[in-house]
Protein backbone atom coordinates (compact mmCIF):
# COMPACT_ATOMS: atom_id res chain seq x y z
CA UNK A 1 0.00 0.00 0.00
CA UNK A 2 1.36 3.71 -0.86
CA UNK A 3 1.73 6.09 1.79
CA UNK A 4 -1.27 8.50 0.88
CA UNK A 5 -3.42 5.20 0.81
CA UNK A 6 -2.56 4.57 4.40
CA UNK A 7 -2.68 7.81 5.15
CA UNK A 8 -6.24 7.70 3.59
CA UNK A 9 -7.01 4.35 5.42
CA UNK A 10 -6.11 5.92 9.49
CA UNK A 11 -8.12 9.12 8.79
CA UNK A 12 -11.09 7.21 7.83
CA UNK A 13 -11.08 5.01 10.74
CA UNK A 14 -13.54 5.99 13.08
CA UNK A 15 -11.69 6.07 16.37
CA UNK A 16 -8.94 8.33 17.31
CA UNK A 17 -5.65 6.94 16.34
CA UNK A 18 -2.00 8.04 16.95
CA UNK A 19 1.14 7.29 14.72
CA UNK A 20 4.21 8.08 17.38
CA UNK A 21 7.97 8.01 16.74
CA UNK A 22 10.87 7.06 19.02
CA UNK A 23 10.88 10.37 20.77
CA UNK A 24 7.38 10.46 21.63
CA UNK A 25 5.93 12.48 18.52
CA UNK A 26 2.78 12.66 16.89
CA UNK A 27 3.81 12.06 13.00
CA UNK A 28 -0.28 11.19 12.16
CA UNK A 29 -2.95 11.73 14.02
CA UNK A 30 -6.62 10.64 12.05
CA UNK A 31 -9.54 12.77 11.72
CA UNK A 32 -10.93 11.57 15.12
CA UNK A 33 -8.05 12.25 16.88
CA UNK A 34 -7.25 15.85 15.63
CA UNK A 35 -10.99 16.30 16.61
CA UNK A 36 -9.92 15.02 20.33
CA UNK A 37 -7.39 16.71 21.14
CA UNK A 38 -7.39 19.19 18.68
CA UNK A 39 -5.63 19.76 15.51
CA UNK A 40 -2.26 21.03 17.21
CA UNK A 41 -1.67 17.32 18.39
CA UNK A 42 -0.14 16.92 14.95
CA UNK A 43 3.88 16.73 15.18
CA UNK A 44 2.90 17.93 18.84
CA UNK A 45 4.82 15.66 21.81
CA UNK A 46 2.26 12.82 23.00
CA UNK A 47 3.49 13.51 26.54
CA UNK A 48 2.46 16.91 27.16
CA UNK A 49 -1.08 15.76 26.07
CA UNK A 50 -1.20 12.61 27.76
CA UNK A 51 -0.45 13.39 31.59
CA UNK A 52 -2.44 11.11 33.29
CA UNK A 53 -0.38 9.03 35.50
CA UNK A 54 -1.71 5.88 35.11
CA UNK A 55 -1.38 6.81 31.11
CA UNK A 56 1.86 8.58 31.53
CA UNK A 57 3.15 5.39 32.66
CA UNK A 58 2.13 3.02 29.90
CA UNK A 59 3.74 5.47 27.28
CA UNK A 60 7.19 5.51 28.78
CA UNK A 61 7.05 1.63 28.74
CA UNK A 62 6.24 1.21 25.18
CA UNK A 63 8.44 4.41 24.31
CA UNK A 64 11.28 1.61 26.47
CA UNK A 65 10.08 -0.98 23.79
CA UNK A 66 7.39 -2.91 25.42
CA UNK A 67 5.36 -4.23 22.36
CA UNK A 68 1.91 -4.01 23.76
CA UNK A 69 -0.15 -2.04 26.57
CA UNK A 70 -2.92 -0.01 27.89
CA UNK A 71 -4.24 2.41 30.10
CA UNK A 72 -7.60 4.59 30.70
CA UNK A 73 -7.75 8.35 29.87
CA UNK A 74 -9.93 9.86 31.18
CA UNK A 75 -11.59 13.33 29.10
CA UNK A 76 -13.84 15.90 30.99
CA UNK A 77 -15.99 18.35 28.90
CA UNK A 78 -17.93 20.34 31.19
CA UNK A 79 -19.20 18.12 33.04
CA UNK A 80 -19.49 14.97 31.02
CA UNK A 81 -16.77 13.09 31.72
CA UNK A 82 -15.54 10.55 28.53
CA UNK A 83 -13.44 6.75 29.37
CA UNK A 84 -10.93 6.23 26.74
CA UNK A 85 -9.38 2.74 26.57
CA UNK A 86 -6.27 3.61 25.07
CA UNK A 87 -4.02 0.78 23.50
CA UNK A 88 -0.12 1.36 22.79
CA UNK A 89 1.21 -1.19 19.86
CA UNK A 90 4.54 -1.01 18.86
CA UNK A 91 7.00 -2.09 15.77
CA UNK A 92 4.70 -0.32 13.42
CA UNK A 93 7.34 1.31 10.67
CA UNK A 94 9.69 1.54 13.09
CA UNK A 95 6.78 3.83 15.36
CA UNK A 96 4.34 2.72 17.76
CA UNK A 97 0.12 3.04 17.63
CA UNK A 98 -1.78 4.58 19.86
CA UNK A 99 -5.76 3.61 19.31
CA UNK A 100 -8.64 5.25 21.52
CA UNK A 101 -11.91 3.91 22.28
CA UNK A 102 -14.56 5.45 24.39
CA UNK A 103 -15.40 2.95 27.33
CA UNK A 104 -17.67 5.05 29.08
CA UNK A 105 -20.91 3.66 28.81
CA UNK A 106 -19.22 -0.14 29.89
CA UNK A 107 -17.76 1.50 32.70
CA UNK A 108 -21.60 3.42 33.21
CA UNK A 109 -23.06 -0.13 33.13
CA UNK A 110 -20.17 -1.67 35.83
CA UNK A 111 -20.87 0.94 37.83
CA UNK A 112 -23.85 0.58 38.03
CA UNK A 113 -24.59 -3.60 38.71
CA UNK A 114 -21.86 -2.65 41.13
CA UNK A 115 -23.87 -0.17 43.04
CA UNK A 116 -27.10 -2.34 42.75
CA UNK A 117 -25.05 -5.47 44.15
CA UNK A 118 -24.35 -3.13 47.24
CA UNK A 119 -28.02 -1.88 47.41
CA UNK A 120 -29.61 -4.95 47.57
CA UNK A 121 -26.90 -6.47 50.64
CA UNK A 122 -27.94 -3.31 52.34
CA UNK A 123 -31.31 -3.55 52.22
CA UNK A 124 -31.17 -7.40 52.94
CA UNK A 125 -29.03 -6.79 55.77
CA UNK A 126 -30.68 -4.45 58.25
CA UNK A 127 -33.77 -6.91 58.28
CA UNK A 128 -31.86 -9.99 59.04
CA UNK A 129 -29.67 -8.30 61.52
CA UNK A 130 -33.26 -7.15 63.11
CA UNK A 131 -34.20 -10.91 62.70
CA UNK A 132 -31.14 -12.50 64.16
CA UNK A 133 -31.10 -10.54 67.49
CA UNK A 134 -34.89 -10.92 68.49
CA UNK A 135 -34.28 -14.84 67.53
CA UNK A 136 -30.57 -14.57 69.57
CA UNK A 137 -33.20 -13.20 72.83
CA UNK A 138 -35.83 -15.41 72.34
CA UNK A 139 -33.46 -18.48 72.58
CA UNK A 140 -32.55 -16.63 76.12
CA UNK A 141 -34.36 -16.17 78.69
CA UNK A 142 -36.54 -13.39 77.45
CA UNK A 143 -38.18 -16.59 75.42
CA UNK A 144 -40.02 -17.91 78.86
CA UNK A 145 -41.90 -14.11 79.10
CA UNK A 146 -45.12 -14.05 76.89
CA UNK A 147 -45.60 -10.65 76.37
CA UNK A 148 -42.10 -9.84 75.57
CA UNK A 149 -42.49 -13.44 73.19
CA UNK A 150 -45.21 -11.50 71.62
CA UNK A 151 -43.90 -8.29 70.80
CA UNK A 152 -40.73 -9.63 69.40
CA UNK A 153 -42.45 -12.20 67.45
CA UNK A 154 -44.32 -9.21 65.65
CA UNK A 155 -41.20 -7.21 65.13
CA UNK A 156 -39.75 -10.67 63.58
CA UNK A 157 -42.77 -11.16 61.18
CA UNK A 158 -42.51 -7.38 60.26
CA UNK A 159 -39.01 -7.72 59.55
CA UNK A 160 -39.82 -10.89 57.54
CA UNK A 161 -42.32 -9.25 55.16
CA UNK A 162 -40.28 -6.52 54.72
CA UNK A 163 -37.71 -8.72 52.95
CA UNK A 164 -40.26 -10.77 51.24
CA UNK A 165 -41.32 -7.85 49.57
CA UNK A 166 -37.90 -6.84 48.51
CA UNK A 167 -37.11 -10.00 46.94
CA UNK A 168 -40.88 -10.28 45.12
CA UNK A 169 -39.61 -6.76 44.02
CA UNK A 170 -36.57 -7.65 42.83
CA UNK A 171 -38.38 -10.33 40.89
CA UNK A 172 -40.90 -8.54 39.36
CA UNK A 173 -38.06 -6.05 38.17
CA UNK A 174 -35.75 -8.65 36.62
CA UNK A 175 -39.04 -10.02 35.25
CA UNK A 176 -39.86 -7.14 33.22
CA UNK A 177 -36.57 -6.27 32.41
CA UNK A 178 -36.59 -9.68 30.58
CA UNK A 179 -39.07 -9.25 28.20
CA UNK A 180 -38.98 -5.36 27.96
CA UNK A 181 -38.48 -5.72 23.98
CA UNK A 182 -41.57 -7.90 23.62
CA UNK A 183 -44.68 -5.20 23.40
CA UNK A 184 -47.69 -6.91 25.12
CA UNK A 185 -50.78 -6.93 22.43
CA UNK A 186 -53.95 -8.07 24.57
CA UNK A 187 -56.29 -5.58 24.49
CA UNK A 188 -56.78 -4.24 28.22
CA UNK A 189 -59.54 -2.01 29.29
CA UNK A 190 -58.08 0.80 31.69
CA UNK A 191 -61.18 1.03 33.46
CA UNK A 192 -60.77 -2.83 34.59
CA UNK A 193 -57.52 -1.93 35.65
CA UNK A 194 -58.03 0.81 37.65
CA UNK A 195 -60.87 -0.27 38.81
CA UNK A 196 -59.30 -3.60 39.82
CA UNK A 197 -56.45 -1.42 41.83
CA UNK A 198 -58.48 0.51 43.87
CA UNK A 199 -60.48 -2.45 45.10
CA UNK A 200 -57.04 -3.83 46.18
CA UNK A 201 -55.97 -0.86 47.73
CA UNK A 202 -59.27 -0.27 49.74
CA UNK A 203 -57.99 -0.90 52.94
CA UNK A 204 -54.87 1.27 52.90
CA UNK A 205 -57.35 4.34 51.24
CA UNK A 206 -59.80 4.38 54.08
CA UNK A 207 -56.75 3.40 56.98
CA UNK A 208 -55.21 7.09 55.09
CA UNK A 209 -58.45 8.76 55.46
CA UNK A 210 -58.47 9.83 51.58
CA UNK A 211 -61.26 10.64 48.95
CA UNK A 212 -60.41 9.55 45.42
CA UNK A 213 -61.87 11.24 42.62
CA UNK A 214 -62.47 9.13 40.02
CA UNK A 215 -62.76 10.76 36.85
CA UNK A 216 -62.20 7.95 33.71
CA UNK A 217 -64.79 8.62 30.89
CA UNK A 218 -66.72 5.53 29.68
CA UNK A 219 -66.04 4.09 26.34
CA UNK A 220 -62.08 4.56 26.15
CA UNK A 221 -60.40 2.65 23.46
CA UNK A 222 -58.75 -0.37 24.77
CA UNK A 223 -54.77 -0.46 24.50
CA UNK A 224 -52.56 -3.15 23.59
CA UNK A 225 -51.02 -4.33 26.99
CA UNK A 226 -50.38 -6.71 29.57
CA UNK A 227 -53.59 -6.24 32.23
CA UNK A 228 -51.09 -7.84 35.14
CA UNK A 229 -47.95 -5.31 34.61
CA UNK A 230 -50.65 -2.47 34.18
CA UNK A 231 -52.33 -3.51 37.79
CA UNK A 232 -48.64 -3.10 38.89
CA UNK A 233 -47.85 0.04 37.35
CA UNK A 234 -51.33 1.75 39.21
CA UNK A 235 -50.79 0.06 42.36
CA UNK A 236 -47.49 1.80 42.76
CA UNK A 237 -48.78 4.95 42.26
CA UNK A 238 -51.91 4.82 43.64
CA UNK A 239 -49.87 3.52 46.65
CA UNK A 240 -47.52 6.48 46.48
CA UNK A 241 -49.70 8.68 46.59
CA UNK A 242 -51.52 7.41 49.87
CA UNK A 243 -48.02 7.20 51.48
CA UNK A 244 -46.28 10.66 50.10
CA UNK A 245 -49.63 12.75 49.72
CA UNK A 246 -51.43 11.29 52.23
CA UNK A 247 -51.97 15.19 53.88
CA UNK A 248 -53.87 16.42 50.90
CA UNK A 249 -56.65 14.58 51.98
CA UNK A 250 -57.79 13.45 48.44
CA UNK A 251 -56.18 12.29 45.14
CA UNK A 252 -57.47 12.27 41.53
CA UNK A 253 -57.73 9.95 39.25
CA UNK A 254 -58.08 10.84 35.68
CA UNK A 255 -57.94 9.26 31.93
CA UNK A 256 -57.92 11.29 28.75
CA UNK A 257 -57.94 10.23 25.08
CA UNK A 258 -55.57 12.17 23.48
CA UNK A 259 -55.80 11.78 19.51
CA UNK A 260 -52.21 13.20 18.52
CA UNK A 261 -49.63 12.58 21.28
CA UNK A 262 -46.24 14.67 19.83
CA UNK A 263 -43.92 12.37 21.57
CA UNK A 264 -45.19 9.23 19.64
CA UNK A 265 -46.52 10.57 16.97
CA UNK A 266 -50.38 9.05 17.50
CA UNK A 267 -53.14 8.48 20.05
CA UNK A 268 -52.40 7.86 23.32
CA UNK A 269 -54.62 7.27 26.38
CA UNK A 270 -52.84 9.76 29.15
CA UNK A 271 -53.67 8.57 32.98
CA UNK A 272 -53.13 10.60 35.28
CA UNK A 273 -52.64 9.84 39.68
CA UNK A 274 -52.61 13.35 41.41
CA UNK A 275 -52.18 14.00 44.95
CA UNK A 276 -52.22 17.16 47.12
CA UNK A 277 -49.84 16.15 49.21
CA UNK A 278 -46.15 17.78 50.62
CA UNK A 279 -44.69 17.74 46.63
CA UNK A 280 -41.28 16.42 45.51
CA UNK A 281 -38.96 19.25 44.67
CA UNK A 282 -38.70 19.23 40.86
CA UNK A 283 -34.55 18.74 41.64
CA UNK A 284 -35.40 15.54 42.66
CA UNK A 285 -37.71 14.15 40.09
CA UNK A 286 -35.08 12.69 37.37
CA UNK A 287 -33.92 10.43 39.70
CA UNK A 288 -37.10 9.59 41.36
CA UNK A 289 -36.96 6.33 38.92
CA UNK A 290 -34.13 4.79 39.77
CA UNK A 291 -33.68 1.62 41.47
CA UNK A 292 -33.40 2.46 45.38
CA UNK A 293 -33.89 6.32 44.94
CA UNK A 294 -35.83 7.40 47.90
CA UNK A 295 -36.33 11.10 49.25
CA UNK A 296 -36.50 10.50 52.55
CA UNK A 297 -35.15 6.98 53.61
CA UNK A 298 -36.19 6.25 56.76
CA UNK A 299 -39.61 7.48 56.18
CA UNK A 300 -40.01 5.40 53.03
CA UNK A 301 -38.45 2.27 54.65
CA UNK A 302 -41.21 2.89 57.93
CA UNK A 303 -43.85 2.87 55.83
CA UNK A 304 -42.11 -0.57 54.07
CA UNK A 305 -40.81 0.77 50.74
CA UNK A 306 -37.59 -0.05 49.06
CA UNK A 307 -37.86 2.26 46.18
CA UNK A 308 -37.98 -0.17 44.06
CA UNK A 309 -41.51 0.87 42.85
CA UNK A 310 -41.24 3.93 40.28
CA UNK A 311 -38.13 1.77 39.01
CA UNK A 312 -40.73 -0.96 37.98
CA UNK A 313 -43.14 0.86 36.64
CA UNK A 314 -40.46 3.16 33.94
CA UNK A 315 -39.67 -0.38 32.88
CA UNK A 316 -43.60 -1.54 32.34
CA UNK A 317 -44.42 1.48 30.82
CA UNK A 318 -41.73 1.59 28.10
CA UNK A 319 -42.33 -2.41 27.49
CA UNK A 320 -45.62 -0.47 26.43
CA UNK A 321 -43.92 1.66 24.65
CA UNK A 322 -45.11 4.38 26.68
CA UNK A 323 -44.11 7.18 29.77
CA UNK A 324 -43.99 8.25 32.83
CA UNK A 325 -44.04 12.13 33.32
CA UNK A 326 -43.69 13.45 36.72
CA UNK A 327 -44.79 16.67 37.52
CA UNK A 328 -44.45 18.36 41.00
CA UNK A 329 -43.14 21.48 43.04
CA UNK A 330 -42.80 21.40 47.02
CA UNK A 331 -45.88 22.10 49.21
CA UNK A 332 -48.31 21.36 45.58
CA UNK A 333 -48.62 17.93 45.48
CA UNK A 334 -47.68 15.72 42.95
CA UNK A 335 -48.93 13.98 39.25
CA UNK A 336 -47.50 11.04 38.08
CA UNK A 337 -48.81 10.45 34.64
CA UNK A 338 -49.16 7.48 32.49
CA UNK A 339 -48.86 7.85 28.78
CA UNK A 340 -49.61 4.95 27.26
CA UNK A 341 -49.56 4.53 23.14
CA UNK A 342 -52.78 2.97 21.63
CA UNK A 343 -51.23 2.23 18.05
N1 LIG B 1 -46.79 11.05 45.16
C1 LIG B 1 -45.57 11.30 45.67
N2 LIG B 1 -45.35 12.45 46.40
C2 LIG B 1 -44.12 12.71 46.90
N3 LIG B 1 -43.04 11.91 46.75
C3 LIG B 1 -43.20 10.77 46.06
C4 LIG B 1 -44.46 10.42 45.48
N4 LIG B 1 -44.30 9.24 44.84
C5 LIG B 1 -43.02 8.88 45.01
N5 LIG B 1 -42.35 9.79 45.75
C6 LIG B 1 -40.93 9.73 46.13
O1 LIG B 1 -40.28 8.86 45.22
C7 LIG B 1 -39.58 7.83 45.93
C8 LIG B 1 -39.52 6.57 45.10
O2 LIG B 1 -40.82 5.99 44.96
P1 LIG B 1 -40.94 4.41 44.69
O3 LIG B 1 -42.35 4.09 44.47
O4 LIG B 1 -39.95 4.07 43.62
O5 LIG B 1 -40.38 3.79 46.03
P2 LIG B 1 -41.07 3.61 47.47
O6 LIG B 1 -42.52 3.97 47.39
O7 LIG B 1 -40.22 4.35 48.44
O8 LIG B 1 -40.90 2.06 47.73
P3 LIG B 1 -41.71 0.86 47.01
O9 LIG B 1 -42.52 1.46 45.90
O10 LIG B 1 -40.64 -0.04 46.53
O11 LIG B 1 -42.55 0.27 48.07
C9 LIG B 1 -40.32 7.71 47.24
O12 LIG B 1 -39.51 7.17 48.26
C10 LIG B 1 -40.70 9.16 47.52
O13 LIG B 1 -39.60 9.83 48.10
MG1 LIG C 1 -43.74 3.09 45.85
Amino acid sequence: MTDSATHALISALPQPILLINREGMVEIANQSARELFGARIQHAQIRAHLRQPEVAAMLERVLAGKSEDSANFVMATGNHETIWRVVARNGVAGMFVLSFSDISDIEAAEAQRRDFVANVSHELRSPLTVLVGFIETLQGPAGEDPVARAEFLGIMSEQAARMSGLVADLLSLSRVEAVEKIRPRTPVCLDAVLKATLAALRPQIEAAGISINYDVPEGLPDIPGDYDQLVQVFHNLVENALKYGATGGRVDISATHVPMFPAHQGPVLRVSIRDYGEGVDPIYIPRLTERFYRIDKARSRDSGGTGLGLAIVKHILSRHRGRLVIRSALGEGASFDAVLPLT
